[in-house]
């Protein structure tokens, strides 16, 4: 599948996500040729600005599957876990692998499992399509974990209690077992599986406001993102 090349953003400030051809809007027609970055008038004499699309742009437009995680999540997963270049990690479920492909921009060894057939090919497809390293396995997380001496296991699935055993036998002393649940009652489960064999860092909700700035219009925007989910970050002991 062709990558984001560039992004485009009208007078109106729609930004269209734009991979090769010429473009047609609204504003007219912007030749193939003619798409640089900068700013490129239309056949109808129009502004558009233009830029060159990045990892982040080629992310929001991967073909996606069931419901993914958050950005605003993912920044604080990534800095409260403290993985790097070579961590070892493991992630479930894929989904359409948008958390895996985050991860796998930071550590080059991540290994993710998808017990659903369908989304396990989605998310192979997202991963190389984006060109990033990622082991996928098309199994059930809660059968065990393979993998030895990891410093991070993400967990975004319905019943990640159910992994709290093999997480055990899987990490490091001092590693992260991180949960990613939607409702309390899934926090209060998780937590009670823990018992001795893992010590909880920190619970977080994490509360993204985005603001205007235009002219004398600078203020909160008016709708914001509600829940997406609770972070329950535990390490092993
Ligand atoms: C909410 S989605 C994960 C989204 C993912 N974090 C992302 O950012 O794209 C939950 C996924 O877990 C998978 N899943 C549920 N139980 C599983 C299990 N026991 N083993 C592996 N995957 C599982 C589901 O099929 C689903 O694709």
């Amino acid at each position: 599948m062709p990558m984001i090349t560039k992004i485009i953003i009208d007078k109106k400030g729609n930004i269209n996500y734009y991979k090769k051809g010429d473009f047609h809007s609204l504003f007219g027609v912007l030749k193939e040729k003619d798409i640089k970055s900068g700013i490129v008038k239309s056949n109808i004499d129009k502004e558009f600005l233009v830029f060159d699309a990045n990892f982040v742009d080629n992310i929001h437009e991967i073909k996606r599957g069931p419901a993914t995680s958050h950005e605003k999540d993912i920044g604080l997963i990534i800095a409260t876990t403290g993985i790097g270049l070579n961590s070892n990690v493991v992630d479930a479920g894929s989904g359409c692998g948008k958390l895996a492909a985050y991860l796998s921009k930071i550590s080059c060894n991540v290994t993710s499992y998808e017990i659903n057939n369908e989304f396990y090919e989605i998310a192979k497809q997202n991963i190389e399509n984006l060109k990033l390293k990622v082991k996928l396995k098309n199994k059930n997380i809660y059968e065990g974990i393979e993998e030895k001496d990891l410093d991070l296991i993400m967990l975004d699935l319905l019943e990640p209690w159910k992994v709290t055993d093999h997480a055990n036998k899987s990490l490091k002393s001092g590693a992260f077992l991180v949960a990613y649940l939607p409702t309390i009652t899934q926090v209060i489960d998780f937590v009670k599986s823990l018992e001795d064999k893992f010590y909880i860092w920190k619970v977080s909700e994490v509360l993204e406001r985005e603001w205007s700035v235009e002219g004398l219009k600078v203020r909160p925007k008016n709708q914001m993102l509600g829940h997406t989910a609770f972070l329950v970050f535990t390490r092993k002991i």
